[in-house]
This record gives C-alpha cells, sequence and structure tokens, in this order.
C-alpha cells in the first residue's frame, strides 16, 4: 500500500538582499502618496477602515516610481523561477507585472477573504511589520469540496491545516498562484503596517 500526495498547490517565499534602505525609501514614499492621494484616501476610507491604500487610484507604481519599478526588477528572476516550479507551459509568454500598489493598515485595518481575478500569479512584500502585525492567511483551495470531511487535527502539520498563516519580516515576499483565497485579518500593531502588493498577467 502507499499514500500519496496529489494535486499539491505551491507558494513561493523569499527575501530581497539589502531591503533595510528599499524599506526605508518605501516608507517615505508612502507616507508622500498618501499625503497626496485624495482618491485613495476617500477609497480607503470606504473599503481600508483606518488604513490607505493606492489600489484604487495608483496601481501601476512599479512603471511611475523607481523604488517600486527596482521591486518590480528584482522580483522577475524569482517569478521565473515560481512559474518553473509551477510547471507552466508558457508557450513563449511569460509573467508580466501590470499592477502594483502600496498599503499601510492601521491598527484594525484588516483585509476579508479574497483572490485576484484576471492574474496569474499575485504576491506582496513586506515594507514593515511592527509588533501586532498581523499574519497573510493563506486558504486551502480545496475548503469547498470538504463537504462531510472531519475537520483536521490540530496536531497536523501547519501545510496540512485549513489555513497558512505566514508572519513575514520586513524584505521578504511571498508569491502566489491568483485563484488561491487570502486575506489579512485586522492589525494589532501601534505602527502602521506597510507592504506592496502586486499582480502579473501573461
Ligand atoms: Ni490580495
Amino acid at each position: 500500500m502507499s499514500v500519496q500526495m496529489v494535486f499539491p498547490s505551491y507558494i513561493y517565499r523569499g527575501r530581497l538582499d539589502g531591503a533595510p534602505a528599499l524599506n526605508r525609501a518605501f516608507a517615505r514614499e508612502i507616507e508622500q502618496l498618501h499625503d497626496l492621494d485624495d482618491h485613495g484616501r476617500a477609497w480607503s476610507e470606504k473599503h481600508y477602515v483606518n488604513g490607505y491604500s493606492s489600489y484604487s487610484s495608483m496601481a501601476n507604481l512599479h512603471e511611475t516610481s523607481p523604488n517600486f519599478g527596482e521591486l518590480r526588477d528584482r522580483l522577475e528572476p524569482h517569478v521565473r523561477k515560481f512559474a518553473r516550479a509551477l510547471n507552466w507551459d508558457l508557450r513563449g509568454r511569460r509573467p508580466r507585472m501590470t499592477t502594483c500598489w502600496a498599503n499601510a493598515m492601521g491598527e484594525g485595518t484588516h483585509h476579508t477573504l479574497h483572490l485576484h481575478p484576471m492574474s496569474v500569479i499575485s504576491g506582496v512584500y513586506y515594507v514593515n511589520m511592527p509588533p501586532g502585525s498581523s499574519p497573510f492567511k493563506i486558504e486551502d483551495p480545496r475548503m469547498g469540496l470538504l463537504m462531510a470531511a472531519p475537520p483536521r487535527a490540530a496536531t497536523a502539520p501547519a501545510n496540512e491545516q485549513p489555513y497558512l498563516r505566514i508572519q513575514p519580516k520586513p524584505g521578504e515576499f511571498i508569491l502566489f498562484e491568483s485563484w488561491m483565497r487570502h486575506e489579512v485579518p485586522p492589525h494589532r500593531g501601534k505602527r502602521p503596517r506597510l507592504s506592496v502588493s502586486f499582480n502579473y498577467e501573461l
């Protein structure tokens, strides 16, 4: 007999060298974006309570800002590696960053379970994760199919639980397939939790 693992799902985690300098530049720039982005602040008041996201107003920062452009360039080899690990047959195409935006979560700001339509790979780069920062939480993609399956034992390995919680450090990033549902629980820190999100299309 044998117990085989089938249909696995993968995420990719990495960290950038020299992140502290880049993160200082990002922190300054996110503050500037917040100050000048009237539309983004108004949108965030409704959809990202007590936080600021440029998602609705400036989601092409990789094309307009040198810091965000540098992030795109430095992530590119990792995205190619991830696509290879996923065994994708790209037929000459390559994943290209199409959207990139900044997020500053204040105390209590959260982002409910969602996925990123129209993209193939999505990800987050972490700029500042002060004490009390909420994790990145990803859902077992089979959740909607579980029917009468019993819950998994608390002693099961972390990657076999229904949710995986990752507590990233500044300078680290996570890539995942865009159809994987994920969320960010309420931020419990006094200082803002800063991150940069992005999507790739083919
Ligand atoms: Ni997301």
